[in-house]
């Protein structure tokens, strides 16, 4: 049912009610009215003939007094007076006065007594041989009087209640309508288009909806071009990798098979034509070719599977790490102290790939001369540091990279955080970072991370 009905059929049950309440009091209202009405004029007429048949020296003629008397209460709005012979036959009757706007059959029926009001006048003994006169009290001007009342009343409260029942619905419309943008905004979100924003709305209770809303819709959209940007980063790293692959396999061990079937060949043609002598140094050749081989291609498998590398345990695959890079960077110093402590996967994969990111970033942007990897084992915690003398960031860098991105994003899946900034007292950069053992999982992960330059 939706709001705009539920207000419709409230605000009816209210106006039907209150018909129905008004309704009963009026008619308790009416009833009281038409019976002391007609009381208080049968009284007033009583007393009235009473006086005018009293006057001793009217008297004189009493049928012509009492016809007079009958006359006089022709046109009177309650009191009917009639004058009877002495064999009850009808001699005169005054005319009541009709009503402009005569009530209803069904509502006169409904608010008069059965019986009308009737009184025999008590005449004096001169009198009494013309007969009798009756007073009768008719409603029909008052219960007139009372419907006229009772439809103003009721044409009144429709009209109020039908600007009521208008009002509040043509409120309820426009109040709605803003939200009306919101669903819309939502359906926009819901379809995927995250650059959906509601636009000011006319309400100000509707702001803090508005503002959550654009906020939420902001951060999915930030969050969505950040996966897109790190899944392109993935894919180009992967066709990297490729094609370095490519190159290694050619350039490293395509050249050494050719060697080694041609060294074959050569053995074959030295025993063919009795050079047995020579087979020796060429047997040593693919000795040669093959170790170089096996080493290259321990150092590809390496490559590609990190997790083969972890199965040294951490500290070995932070010393392999290192001497990779002490290899081609001869020049630098580092400084590393790693716990012997076994922690495994996942978490060996993430403090492997944090030191990994923060060695290669000091290495490519800060140019330093030194570089210290702390991982220690601290209360169920572990503990990263990695501090390099170099550069630090600097003011006008460009947009953030992937990788520290990369970083942030890994360590809060396992629950950590990880700060990233220029070393107060020295030159160079510090990457901190804290990440429960058996922490919380990646729905529950710290919001904390940060990056400051
Ligand atoms: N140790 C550091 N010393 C100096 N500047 C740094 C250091 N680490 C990061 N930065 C700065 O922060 C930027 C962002 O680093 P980030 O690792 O996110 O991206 P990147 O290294 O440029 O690219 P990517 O890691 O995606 O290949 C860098 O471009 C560099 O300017
Ligand atoms: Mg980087």
């Amino acid at each position: 049912m939706s709001i705009q009905s539920r207000l419709v059929a409230s605000l009816t049950i209210v106006l039907i009610v209150s018909l129905a309440f008004g309704s009963a009091l009026t008619y308790e209202h009416v009833l009281d009215k038409v019976r002391t009405e007609m009381q208080a004029a049968m009284s007033v007429g009583l007393h009235t003939a009473g006086n005018a048949v009293d006057d001793r020296e009217e008297a004189i003629d009493p049928a012509k007094r009492l016809r007079l008397v009958v006359d006089d209460f022709n046109g009177d709005r309650h009191l009917r007076a009639t004058l009877f012979g002495p064999h009850g036959e009808v001699l005169a009757r005054s005319q009541l006065l009709a009503p402009d706007d005569p009530a209803p059959s069904w509502f006169y029926r409904l608010v008069t007594a059965a019986e009308p009001l009737r009184t025999q006048l008590d005449l004096p003994f001169a009198f009494h041989s013309i007969g009798g006169m009756t007073l009768e009290a008719d409603p029909h001007n008052e219960v007139a009087e009372a419907w006229s009342d009772f439809r103003l009343t009721l044409i009144i409260m429709a009209v109020f209640f039908t600007l009521v029942l208008a009002l509040a619905f043509w409120t309820i419309r426009t109040a709605l309508s803003p939200l009306r943008d919101v669903c819309d905004a939502f359906s926009g979100i819901g379809g995927g288009d995250y650059a959906t924003r509601v636009a000011p709305l006319a309400y100000r209770e509707l702001e803090p909806l508005r503002y959550g809303f654009n906020i939420m819709a902001a951060r999915l959209e930030g969050m969505t071009t950040q996966n897109r940007a790190l899944h392109e980063q993935i894919v180009n790293v992967q066709e990297e990798e490729r094609a370095e692959l490519a190159r290694d396999l050619h350039d490293e061990v395509a050249p050494f098979l050719f060697s080694v079937g041609a060294d074959a060949a050569m053995i074959r043609q030295f025993l063919q034509t009795g050079m047995g002598d020579q087979v020796g140094p060429r047997a040593d050749a693919i000795s040669d070719a093959v170790r170089h081989m096996q080493r290259h291609l321990r150092d590809v498998l390496r490559r590609l599977a990190p997790g083969a590398l972890l199965d040294l345990g951490l500290a070995g695959a932070i010393d392999n790490l290192i001497g990779f890079w002490k290899a081609r960077r001869p020049e630098l110093s580092f400084g590393v102290d790693v716990t012997e402590e076994r922690i495994g996967l996942p978490l060996d994969a993430v403090v492997f790939r944090v030191v990994q990111e923060s060695l290669s970033n000091a290495i490519r942007h800060g140019q330093p001369a030194r570089i210290d990897v702390r991982i220690k084992i601290l209360e169920q915690r572990i503990r990263i540091v990695v501090e390099d003398d170099g550069s630090g960031f600097s003011k006008d860098r460009g947009p953030n990279g992937f990788g520290l991105a990369g970083m942030q994003e890994r360590v809060r899946s396992v629950g950590g955080v990880v700060t990233i900034r220029n070393r107060a007292s020295r030159q160079g950069v510090i990457v901190e970072a804290d990440i429960p053992i058996g922490g919380k999982s990646s729905l529950e992960r710290s919001e904390a991370s940060s990056i400051s330059a």
